[in-house]
C-alpha cells in the first residue's frame, strides 16, 4: 500500500528531538523554528510533558465521554485560569478544523441562523464548514461549496459594517483569526477586533476567536485576541495545546448553555489528550513562557528590522512574518539545508517563524547569524 501522496515532502527523515532541536537519521542537528506547523509550544520532548504522558498511560490512555474524567475537570480549571477566563467552558476535541467546525455549529445551535462572516487570507482548516470560511477555493470540494459565508477584506471595519446594516439579522457568527497564520502573519488591528466585537452585541452574532496558530501563548498573551482588551464568545485552540499530542478544545463563554447531545466525540478529551495539554500548560506556568514569548519575540523583531533587504516584519511574540523580495526567494530553502534550519513558509514570499516558547536568546541569535549571512 503506498501513502496517498498529498505532501511536498523534505527529504529528511527525523528520528529524534529535544528542547527547541531536531536530528535527522544521519545525526544531522537541526534548530527548529517551525515546531511543525505551529505545534510544539514548550519544546520537543519536554521532560514534564513526557513524565506526564508515560504516567498517564501506565495508568490509562483512553476512556470516552461516557464516564467521569478528572483529568477533563483538572484541564478545565487550568485552561481557565492560565487564559484568565474562569468562567468559561470547556469543549475538547481533535483537530483545529473540528474545532472551528464546533464553533460555527455551536453559533448557529445560539442563534438559530446560518450565515458566517470570514475574511480574505483566511484558513481555518479543512472540514466541510471550516474550509468553506477559508478564503481558498483550490482546497474547497464542491460538497463544501455554501452560499453562506460572506468574505470580507481583512481590518476593513466600512465593509463590516456595511454588512451588518444590511443582512445583520441573519449572521449567526464572525470568524477570525488575530493574526492570520497560513496568510502570512497578517494582524487584525486592534479597533477591527474591537468593532467585531460591538457589531456581535448589536446584532446578537457570536464571535469566534480562531485561536488554533495564534492562541496558546504564541504571542506573549494567552490569546492573541487579548491584545484588543476584548473578550470573545468562543476562542477555538489546537496546535500548541497538546506539544504534538493531537487535542483541540473551544473554550465557551457562560451565555451558551448546553444540551446534551448538542456536541460530541468519540476520542475527544481522552485521558492522554488531556495530560498532554495540563503538561502544557503546567509548563507554560512554571516557566514564565507567555513573558519569554514576548521577550525573545521583540528581540528578534526589533533584530530582524535592521536588515535593509527584508520588506517587512510582522507578527507579535514568537509568531513573525519577514517577508523577502523575490531576490531573496531561496533563503528558506537555504536556511533548511545549509544551516540546518527549520523554518515556515507563506505566499507570495513570506517566512514563518513559529518555534517553541521556551526558545532563548542564543537560539535566536543563532538564526539571526545564519539570516544575515543569506540575505546579504
Ligand atoms: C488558524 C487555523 N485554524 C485552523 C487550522 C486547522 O487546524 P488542523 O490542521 O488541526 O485541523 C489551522 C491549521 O493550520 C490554522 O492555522
Amino acid at each position: 500500500m503506498n501513502l496517498f501522496d498529498v505532501y511536498p515532502l523534505n527529504d529528511i527523515e527525523i528520528v529524534k528531538a529535544s528542547g527547541s532541536y531536531v536530528w535527522d537519521a544521519e545525526d544531522k542537528k537541526y534548530l527548529d523554528l517551525y515546531g511543525g506547523h505551529a505545534v510544539i509550544s514548550i519544546g520537543h520532548t519536554h521532560p514534564h510533558y513526557v513524565s506526564r504522558l508515560t504516567s498517564q498511560l501506565n495508568k490509562v490512555g483512553f476512556y470516552s465521554n461516557s464516564v467521569k474524567i478528572a483529568v477533563q475537570v483538572q484541564l478545565a480549571e487550568l485552561l481557565g485560569k492560565v487564559s484568565g477566563k474562569t468562567d468559561y467552558q470547556l469543549f475538547l476535541c481533535n483537530s483545529g478544523a473540528e474545532a472551528n467546525e464546533n464553533a460555527l455549529k455551536l453559533a448557529s445551535f445560539y442563534n438559530g441562523r446560518k450565515k458566517v462572516i470570514a475574511f480574505k487570507g483566511a484558513f481555518h482548516g479543512r472540514t466541510s464548514l471550516a474550509v468553506a470560511a477559508t478564503d481558498n477555493p483550490k482546497i474547497v470540494a464542491p460538497v463544501n461549496e455554501t452560499g453562506n459565508v460572506i468574505f470580507l477584506p481583512h481590518n476593513d471595519e466600512q465593509a463590516l459594517e456595511d454588512t451588518f446594516k444590511a443582512q445583520g439579522h441573519e449572521i449567526s457568527a464572525v470568524i477570525i483569526e488575530g493574526i492570520q497564520g497560513v496568510g502570512g502573519i497578517k494582524e487584525a488591528s486592534k479597533s477591527f477586533l474591537q468593532k467585531i466585537r460591538s457589531l456581535c452585541d448589536q446584532y446578537n452574532a457570536v464571535y469566534i476567536a480562531d485561536s488554533v496558530q495564534c492562541g496558546y501563548g504564541r504571542t506573549g498573551l494567552f490569546y492573541s485576541h487579548d491584545w484588543a482588551g476584548i473578550n470573545a464568545d468562543v476562542y477555538t485552540m489546537a496546535k500548541g495545546m497538546g506539544n504534538g499530542f493531537p487535542v483541540a478544545g473551544i473554550s465557551i463563554a457562560p451565555k451558551f448553555k448546553p444540551w446534551h447531545g448538542e456536541l460530541g466525540t468519540t476520542f475527544g478529551g481522552n485521558h492522554l489528550a488531556c495530560a498532554a495539554a495540563l503538561a502544557v500548560l503546567e509548563t507554560i506556568e512554571q516557566e514564565n513562557l507567555l513573558e519569554n514569548a514576548r521577550n525573545i519575540g521583540d528581540y528578534l523583531i526589533s533584530e530582524l528590522k535592521k536588515f535593509e533587504q527584508v520588506t517587512a516584519i510582522r507578527g507579535r511574540g514568537l509568531m513573525i512574518g519577514i517577508d523577502l523580495p523575490e531576490e531573496l526567494s531561496h533563503v528558506k530553502k537555504e536556511l533548511l539545508f545549509k544551516h540546518h534550519i527549520f523554518t515556515g513558509e507563506a505566499k507570495p514570499n513570506v517566512i514563518r517563524l513559529l518555534p517553541a516558547l521556551n526558545l532563548d536568546k542564543t537560539h535566536a541569535d543563532e538564526f539571526l547569524t545564519a539570516f544575515g549571512k543569506l540575505v546579504k
